[in-house]
Parts: structure tokens; sequence; C-alpha cells
């Protein structure tokens, strides 16, 4: 048994971990999380008391991080503010989270030579063109387009820093767009089952053509787990399951598996910056470590997800009415 120390486990794919870990292993988990709008505690709830602690504090809090990586086997760093439509309105706490959060964890886990896995995004590599073949790669050019993205980029590059100064023993992995329960309503997929839920129409971002790779997000923490397992340090794993698929069917797919008229959706105010189409060529990580995705069947994860969020109103409910007026103060 190793012991975990999981950073924003009480965020969306943070929780699918932990309960994923806590399921299929026999390692105990301490989580630490600000609990932020995106952090909910009910995503943690019926746990066992045995193998899992929930720290309320901050990863940029280099004491509190200190002593929680002194008791750590390995670290999983998923603690981020996440929401590019969040970081258009305010950066700061964007560049404090994502960077200095990150790297108080590098300090700490430099100091006490526990294994570190760094949790990143496709976003640092900005995008591609709809009509262009090309995908991702571990070697592709950073080049990021948001000031979340910049500052996840930022994070990832103190992390190769680290592992060449200092011989920090970590990995990163960089994922495309994820779904499924228990993600926050500010963003796309359960904004629009939500909206659907409440009679509203869901919204798409100018005409909708930007294309997004999806990937259950039990697919992306298998593969967070098998990296932790076998991944060798130093590298950077790209995790996609071949999901390309644009906003407007997305759309479409969610209206038709609740009911509804395909067409029944507003157009809304663009995104600035608006990234294309993200896609990932996860062949390092198939070929290396054998990892598989087990959920390629979109419109069965979908169905799945409306739901979870069908049968678990308490625990979006509260978060629903203070989303939608920020989006509708920016014609979103
Ligand atoms: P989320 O916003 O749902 O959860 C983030 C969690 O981090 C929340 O529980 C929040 O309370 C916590 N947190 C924020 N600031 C903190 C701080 N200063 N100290 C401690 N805890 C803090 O995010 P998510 O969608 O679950 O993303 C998790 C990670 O995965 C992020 O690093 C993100 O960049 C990355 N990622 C996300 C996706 C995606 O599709 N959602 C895809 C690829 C990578
Ligand atoms: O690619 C990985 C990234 O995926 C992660 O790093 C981010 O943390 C995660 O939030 C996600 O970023 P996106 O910006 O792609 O996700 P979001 O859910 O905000 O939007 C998905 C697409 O849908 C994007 O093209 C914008 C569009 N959109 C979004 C919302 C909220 C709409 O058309 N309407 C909406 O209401």
């Amino acid at each position: 048994m190793a012991h975990l120390l999981v950073t924003g486990g009480a965020g969306f794919i943070g929780s699918n971990f932990v309960h994923l870990v806590l399921t299929n292993t026999d390692h105990a988990v301490t989580v630490l999380d600000k609990l932020t709008h995106a952090g909910n505690t009910a995503s943690l709830a019926g746990l066992p008391d045995d193998r899992f602690e929930l720290v309320i504090g901050d990863v940029c809090d280099r004491e509190l991080v200190d002593g929680l990586v002194s008791r750590a086997d390995a670290v999983v760093h998923f603690a981020a503010e996440s929401h590019n439509d969040n970081s258009l309105i305010d950066p700061e706490p964007f560049i404090r989270t994502n960077l200095v959060g990150t790297f108080s964890l590098l300090e700490a886990v430099r100091a006490h030579d526990v294994r570190y896995h760094h949790i990143s995004t496709d976003e640092v590599y900005g995008d591609l063109e709809l009509d262009d073949l090309a995908r991702f790669a571990p070697d592709s050019p950073y080049n990021p387009s948001s000031p979340y993205s910049a500052s996840k980029a930022g994070s990832d590059l103190l992390v190769r820093a680290w592992v060449r100064s200092f011989g920090v023993r970590a990995t990163t992995s960089n994922c495309s767009n994820n779904y499924g329960p228990r993600q926050h309503v500010e963003k796309f997929i359960p904004r629009q089952i939500t909206n659907i839920i409440d009679g509203a129409r869901p919204k798409l971002y100018g005409a909708g053509r930007n294309v997004r790779d999806w990937i259950h997000v039990d697919d992306h923490n298998a593969a967070v787990l098998r990296i932790l397992e076998a991944g060798r340090i130093g590298e950077t794993y790209l995790i996609g399951a071949d999901g390309e698929l644009d906003n407007k069917t997305v759309i479409e797919k969610i209206l038709t598996a609740m009911g509804r008229d395909p067409g029944d959706y507003e157009h809304v105010t663009d995104r600035p910056g608006h990234d294309v189409r993200y896609a990932i060529d996860a062949s390092k990580l198939r070929a290396e470590l054998g990892w598989e995705p087990a959920h390629q069947d979109f419109d069965a994860g979908l169905a799945a997800t409306i739901d979870w969020y069908r049968a678990n109103e308490d625990w979006w409910r509260p978060q629903k009415a203070a989303v939608e007026a920020r989006y509708a103060a920016r014609g979103q």
C-alpha cells in the first residue's frame, strides 16, 4: 500500500481519481483542496475513513504542503484554476494557483524526494486548424492562447526544470477535454445538460465549429494511475481517446439524448481568442504503458453523464444560478 497526496481532489477529475484509487487499489489518499467555487465536498462523500482524509488548504501554503508531502509516497497534482472563461475575466488566481502552487509542490517533493505526477492539458500546445491532419504529440511546441493555458504551460516548464536541475522524480501528462460525472456546471457539457433540465436553451459559442477531443474522465484517470505506476521519470505522456467532435455536434447530441429538438439551442457571444481545434496523438502512452480507453462510445458515456446530472440535482443546484448570471452578464 502507498500513501498518495492528491491535490485538487474535491474537483471534477481529482474526485473521480480518488474514487478510482480507493476502489481499485489498497492505497491510502490524502486530498489537499482549497474548496474554491469548483471544489465540492459532496464529491468525496462516503469514502472509507481508514484510507481517506481531506485537508482543506491552499497548494501555495509552503509550510502546509511541506508537511503533507513529507508523509506521502507520491503526489498527484490536479489542483488548478481550470476554466478558460474565468481566466479571461480575472487571470490573477490562475497565475497564483497554477504557477506558485506548482512551485510550492515541486520544492516540497525536492526536499523530501517524493515521486510527483503533474496533471496538465493539451491546451499548452495552442490549437490546430480544422482541415489539418496534425495532432498534438509530446514534442509539439508550446503555444498557449489564454491566461489559463499559459499558466498551465508555465507550470509544465517548472516541472521540466526541476527534473533536470534537481533530479526531481516527476512525470507529466497532458490530456484532452474530459467529460463525466461531478464536472462543474460552468463547463460546456454540464452547462447544457443542466440548462435543458431547467427548461433553458443550450448556449453555443459562435458557430460551434470548434473541435474538442473528448475523453471519459475514468479513462484519463486510469492513464494517470498507469503513469504513476510505470511511467518513465522525466517523461511527458499525452492522454486522449480519439474523440474529436465539434461543439455543434455535441450540443445536438445532448438535445437528442434528452428528448428535445436537436436544433433548439442559441448562438451566443464567442469566447475571445477561442482555440479552434485540439487533437491528441496518444500512441506513446498506448505503446509504452499498454493503456487503452474503456469508454470509447461517446453517446453511451454522454447518456450516463446525463443520467448522473438528473439523479444528482442536489450536487449541482447550489452553483447553477450564479454561474448563469455570470455568463448572462457577458452575453453568453
Ligand atoms: P476543477 O476546477 O473541477 O477542480 C479543481 C480543484 O482544485 C477544485 O477542487 C479546487 O477547489 C481546487 N483548487 C483550486 N485552487 C486551489 C488551491 N490554490 N489550493 C488547493 N486546491 C485548489 O478542475 P478539473 O477540471 O478537475 O481539472 C483538474 C486538473 O486537470 C487541472 O490541473 C486541469 O488543468 C487539468 N485538466 C483538465 C481537463 C478537463 O477537461 N477538465 C483536461 C486536461 C487537464
Ligand atoms: O483541452 C483540455 C481543457 O478542456 C482543460 O484544460 C480545461 O480545464 C477544460 O475546462 C477544457 O477547456 P475548454 O475551454 O475546451 O472547455 P469548456 O468546457 O469551457 O468548453 C468546451 C468548448 O465548448 C469550447 O470550445 C467552448 C465551448 N462552449 C463552452 C461553454 C461553457 C460553448 O460553446 N458554450 C458554452 O456554454
